[in-house]
């Protein structure tokens, strides 16, 4: 029976244990979006998970709406990621970019324009922007050309991934931003061929899958959704058959992974979920699955061991702990968080917690 510490085939990927880096944003790369030395230095620290998947990535300048968050779209980025792919390989560890579009999560003051989603509607609570919180604005449906061009955006981002020297990427389809608002129902009213039923919903990210995957083999391409939880005003009335039809869809197109942040009790982040879907996809689906979530080690480990998934990602004990994978492995004590340097930009609460070696040398 698989362990926590058992090696994974993910695709194109040898990975050395079963858990993995949740995509987290940290808001270091500056107003361009391009990522530095300290980011390269974040993510080196962190090289022991079995995968990192990076902080979510914007595909285009359009679809980027977080203030400090990193694109893809230019050279500068390109060149500014293999700062921090080269630091993670030097240290022996592997990473996937996680590409995005925030669709109508994308403020006219960072994106520029009025933002894009499947239909006309404004999301609930306020935009951060860099004048600090503003209510968000309606969003316009996608016309067809919209569509292509995203298409193409995240195909051209794709190609970036590898140019910069990531070991695959991840698309985001989760937590209510473009691909979720075309996903579920409670933000896609569309009448065309990507709206209504559940095949018109799945059609965005089925084309994205497949550009992306013609572009750069399907076997370094990942997902994430957040099937279970309502996240930025997203979610669906009837998950179980959706997220059932997409995983064999994935099967379809051969889609090595999939990662679900799936809570399975109410979270410490405050949602309710509904039942888990992930059991209704794993008939389907032969593909790795990666649970996340306020998961703790037993808990993961057991749900590994009896086959419902392949892996765990851990999303805020890898932000305050740096080698996790030892600290879990050595059953040692972990080092506490603090959520106000989350996004606060600089080196404090990003590369200053402490290692293991460290704490037991003090
Ligand atoms: C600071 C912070 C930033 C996050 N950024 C992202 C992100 O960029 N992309 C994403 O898909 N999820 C993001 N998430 C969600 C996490 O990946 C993860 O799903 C969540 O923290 C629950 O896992 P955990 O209980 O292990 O922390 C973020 C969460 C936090 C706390």
């Amino acid at each position: 029976m698989p362990t926590l510490f058992h090696p994974l085939r993910l695709g194109s990927l040898e990975l050395p244990n079963r858990i993995f880096m949740a995509p987290l944003t940290r808001a270091r790369a500056g107003r361009e979006g391009v990522p530095n030395e300290l980011m390269a230095r974040y993510y080196a620290q962190r090289a022991g998970a079995g995968l990192i998947i990076s902080e979510a990535t914007g595909i285009s300048r359009e679809g980027l709406g977080w203030p400090g968050a990193p694109g893809l779209w230019n050279e500068a980025q390109v060149d500014g990621w293999k700062l921090v792919t080269d630091a993670v390989h030097a240290q022996g560890g592997r990473i996937a970019a996680q590409l995005w579009h925030m669709g109508r999560l994308v403020h006219p003051d960072l994106g520029g324009g009025q933002p894009l989603s499947s239909s006309a509607t404004t999301a609930p609570d306020h935009a951060h922007t860099y004048e600090g919180n503003k209510p968000y604005v309606e969003a316009r449906a996608a016309t067809a050309a919209d569509i292509k061009r995203i298409v193409d955006d995240y195909v051209r981002a794709a190609r970036n991934a590898v140019r910069a020297g990531f070991d695959g990427v991840q698309i985001h389809g989760a937590n209510g931003y473009l691909v979720d608002q075309f996903l579920r129902d409670s933000a896609n009213f569309r009448d065309d061929r990507y709206g209504g039923s559940i095949d018109n919903r799945i059609r965005f990210v089925r084309q994205l899958l497949e550009a992306v995957g013609n572009e750069i083999g399907i076997d370094r391409v990942g997902i994430r959704f957040s099937p279970n939880i309502l996240v930025q005003g997203v979610e669906d009335s009837d998950p179980i058959p959706l997220y059932a039809e997409l995983a064999k869809m994935l099967e379809e197109l051969k889609v090595p992974w999939i990662e679900l942040r799936e809570p399975y009790k109410p979270t410490s982040s405050g949602s309710i979920p509904s039942a888990p879907v992930s059991p209704a996809m794993r008939p389907h689906y032969t593909g790795k699955i990666v649970i996340n979530s306020d998961h703790d080690w037993t808990d993961a480990r057991h749900r590994i061991a009896n086959g419902h998934a392949d892996a765990v990602s851990i999303g805020r004990l890898f932000i305050a702990n740096p080698d996790l994978v030892r600290r879990i492995a050595a059953n040692a004590p972990l080092n506490p968080g603090d959520s106000k340097t989350f996004y606060s930009g600089g080196a404090e609460g990003y590369t200053d917690y402490p290692f293991l070696t460290e704490q037991v040398a003090a």
